[in-house]
Formats: structure tokens, C-alpha cells, sequence
């Protein structure tokens, strides 16, 4: 079989590492990948947005089964372009990668299937959004409705801030048109999971749980990232938790999307708030987590490419997802000055410590090849993925592993799986 995966980031490397693994796979593309996804796929210089280079390229190249990572291709409708090129595609079609693509949409969605989900408003006027703000209870959560590279949600504690967020997301367009409109929605309290789930439209299998730290620094201070590191599984999605979501978001969320004409295959990232109310959705994701999917995929047993084509071909119910008894621990080297400024260029060295070593994964997130050098191109560097027998010795091995890289203002948080030891 011949495989296209298309991104280029951490997420893409395990989706491949486990492409790469499958005995169905013949040949691995990448578009574009990274200098780690070259050494076990054929990167091809595409971007991800180049849906004409996309599908042409996937004709020519005959693939069989082309697997779309990231949010942006899947919400502009890369799925429909490569299905009607002819060529098989693992990622929701454009109508139900609205899902993650409008927040509006989603809160409407759960409201309308009883979803549980904290309350709000949807507004694309401006002054309505001001006057509500108004008299709303502090803090508060603004919601640009669009895709804004994750940092289209601020949290506000005061009307002050409040006023200001809304001013950026509608009237200055601070995260462009995504901020066309605006969800303002109650704040929640309480610890944050993330849950990966497999859908074929009508089933939904649950992968093991995790969760990300997405502020910058430790003790999750300064500016919001993609993610600075996760762990897996989440000690705090209980056997409890997972029979709430089972009987009140996942089956609800996939026939809610089946009942609108919007039948969901691929990915569906359920971000959750464990609130004294029970667990509530904060957020859907069309697409694996950045970095879940490090710790998620490397604990996966199943065959990734078997368990995909399933969810084209409606077979979920065939499948039975396995994961390892054990845990793993990302932690993100990125660039000094992310996510705001940082240098790019800098050679990385330190490879070489990871041959041989099975429990330890070194995943590429911003890297390319310059003159046969490794180089850092993006803020998230590297994730440094460790498997332990518990997320304890998962931890200590991954901070470990991040002493074997190098790179000039190589940055991590100290605190990767700190919560750990609170549970
Ligand atoms: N780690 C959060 C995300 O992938 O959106």
C-alpha cells in the first residue's frame, strides 16, 4: 500500500512512525514532513494548504490511502478533494471537520443533543457581544469561532480584560476572521483531559487518556503554546469519569453529528473539563492532539493503518483498540522566545542517544535538513517521549532523554507531569 501522510509536525512523526511499523505499508510519503520524518518516509515539498499539488501528486504517485493530521487541510475540505480525486482518505470531510473548524457550531451542537458543556452566548455583532459582557459574571472565556493556530481563547477575570479580548477578536481581528464571530462562555473549573477517540460515524472507540500543558513557562505561567508537553494516561479520568462520557458525550457527540447530515470519520479529540458538576466538553478537535498523540500513539498495539481503514470503510465495530499497560511523557524542547519570537537555524546534535532505545521516542516538530544538518524551524522543536511501567518512571526517563539533545536556546518546562504526583 502506498500512504501519504500530510503535516509536518510532531504529531505527524508518531502518525508515522506507526505508518511506518504496519506491514500493509509499502511505501511512506510525507507532505511536506520534517528532517525526522525523512529518515522513515519520503518527505515531498507540499504544503499543506496546496490542495491542487496535493491531489495531483497523490494520483500521480498512486496512493492508495492518504491520512490528513492537521486541522487547517481538514476544515478547508482536503478530505472531499482527495475523495474525489479517487484517492481514500483518513480525516472528516469538510462538513463534519466543522466540528472543530466553528466553536459556535460545536456549542450549538451540544446544546441542541445535550451535551454537557459549559453555558454561552454566540455573537458576530460587536456591540451586542460589549453590552452582554456587560452584565456577565467574571472571568469569563472568549472564544474566537475559527481556527487561530490554539490561541483564539482568552480568559478574562475582569469586565476590563473582557472588553479589551473582544475588541481584538472582532473589531481588531486579531486572529483574522476566525474572530467573525465570538462564543463567550462561562469559565470552569477543574482538571483538564484530553481523550482521542477513533470514529467510523457510527462507532466510537475511546483511545487511552492524556493531558497537555499548554502555557510556556512552569506552573503554567506566561503565553498559551501548542502544547509544552503531555502525559499519559490522565490519573484523573477515572473509571467513573469514563462511564459519564461514555453514556453522555462520545456515542452523543458522533449520532449528533450523524443526525445533521454530518457523518464524522477520523479523529475526534474530546477536550474535557472534570468539573464538581462532572465532566463537561471544553473543546472538540478534528484530528489526533499535538502532543497527545506523542504519548497516545507509541502506547497503541493495533495496526493504525488497519484501525483508519476501518473508520473509512464504517468497520470500527471490527476493531478492538489496545493499548500498552504502562505510560509515557512528552516533553517539548522548543526555541527560546516562543511562542513569540525565536530564532530558527540553530543545528541540533544528540541523536544518536536514542538508537536502540525502544521506551524512547525523539519526535520532530520544527526541524529541517540545511547542508546535512539537522536545523530547528519552528518554536516546538522536538517532543521527548519516554515509556515507563508508570507515568513516574515515564517522567524521570523523559527528562533524562532531554539532556541527550542539544541545541542553542533550547527551551522545556520543568513541570511535565507534575499533577502527577498530586493524584
Ligand atoms: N494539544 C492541543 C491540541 O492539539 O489542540
Amino acid at each position: 500500500m502506498r500512504v501519504l501522510v500530510v503535516g509536518g509536525g510532531g504529531r505527524e512523526h508518531a502518525i508515522c512512525v506507526c505508518a511506518a511499523k504496519s506491514p500493509k505499508v509499502d511505501k511512506l510519503f510525507c507532505a511536506p514532513g520534517n528532517a525526522g520524518i525523512a529518515k522513515i518516509a519520503t518527505c515531498v515539498d507540499i504544503g499543506p494548504m496546496e490542495f491542487d499539488r496535493l491531489t495531483a501528486f497523490a494520483v500521480e504517485e498512486k496512493i492508495d490511502f492518504c491520512i490528513v493530521g492537521m486541522d487547517d487541510p481538514l476544515v478547508g475540505g482536503l478530505t472531499d478533494r482527495m475523495e474525489e480525486a479517487g484517492v481514500r482518505t483518513f480525516g472528516p470531510r469538510k462538513n463534519a471537520a466543522i466540528l472543530e473548524g466553528s466553536k459556535a457550531f460545536s456549542k450549538d451542537l451540544m446544546k441542541r443533543y445535550n451535551i454537557p458543556t459549559a453555558s454561552y452566548e454566540n455573537f458576530d455583532d460587536y456591540d451586542a457581544a460589549v453590552e452582554y459582557l456587560k452584565s456577565a459574571p467574571m472571568p469569563i472565556v472568549l472564544k474566537a469561532d475559527g481556527l487561530a493556530l490554539g490561541k483564539g481563547v482568552l480568559i478574562c477575570n475582569t469586565l476590563e480584560e473582557a472588553l479589551e479580548g473582544a475588541k481584538e477578536i472582532m473589531l481588531d481581528k486579531k486572529f483574522g476572521d476566525a474572530g467573525a464571530k465570538m462564543v463567550i462562555e462561562q469559565f470552569m473549573t477543574g482538571r483538564e483531559v484530553s481523550v482521542l477517540s477513533f470514529t467510523d460515524g457510527k462507532t466510537i472507540k475511546i483511545m487511552t487518556s492524556a493531558q497537555d500543558h499548554k502555557r510556556a513557562g512552569d506552573g503554567d505561567t506566561g503565553l498559551n503554546t501548542g502544547g509544552m508537553g503531555t502525559f499519559s494516561p490522565s490519573p484523573f479520568y477515572t473509571k467513573e469519569v469514563d462511564e459519564f462520557c461514555k453514556k453522555n458525550i462520545y456515542q452523543a457527540t458522533v449520532d449528533a453529528m450523524r443526525n445533521e447530515g454530518r457523518e464524522f470519520k477520523g479523529v475526534i479529540f474530546f477536550g474535557l473539563m472534570l468539573t464538581e458538576d462532572g465532566p463537561k466538553v471544553l473543546e472538540y478537535n478534528a484530528r489526533f492532539g499535538d502532543p497527545e498523540a506523542q504519548v497516545v500513539l507509541p502506547r497503541m498495539k493495533n495496526d493504525i493503518i488497519e484501525v483508519m481503514e476501518a473508520c473509512v470503510d464504517g468497520r470500527l465495530e471490527e476493531i478492538e483498540l489496545e493499548f500498552e499497560d504502562n505510560a509515557a511523557v512528552c516533553v517539548v524542547l522548543a526555541s527560546a522566545g516562543y511562542p513569540v519570537k525565536y530564532e530558527k537555524g540553530k543545528v541540533i546534535e544528540g541523536f544518536e542517544n536514542f538508537s536502540g532505545k525502544d521506551d524512547y521516542f525523539c519526535f520532530h516538530a520544527g526541524t529541517k535538513l540545511t547542508d546535512g544538518k539537522v536545523v530547528t524551524s519552528g518554536g516546538r522543536v522536538l517532543g521527548i517521549t519516554a515509556k515507563g511501567r508508570d507515568l513516574k518512571d515515564a517522567r524521570a526517563k523523559a527528562y533524562e532523554a532531554t539532556s541527550w539533545i542539544d541545541f542553542e536556546g533550547k527551551y522545556m518546562r520543568n513541570d511535565i507531569g507534575k499533577a502527577i504526583d498530586e493524584a
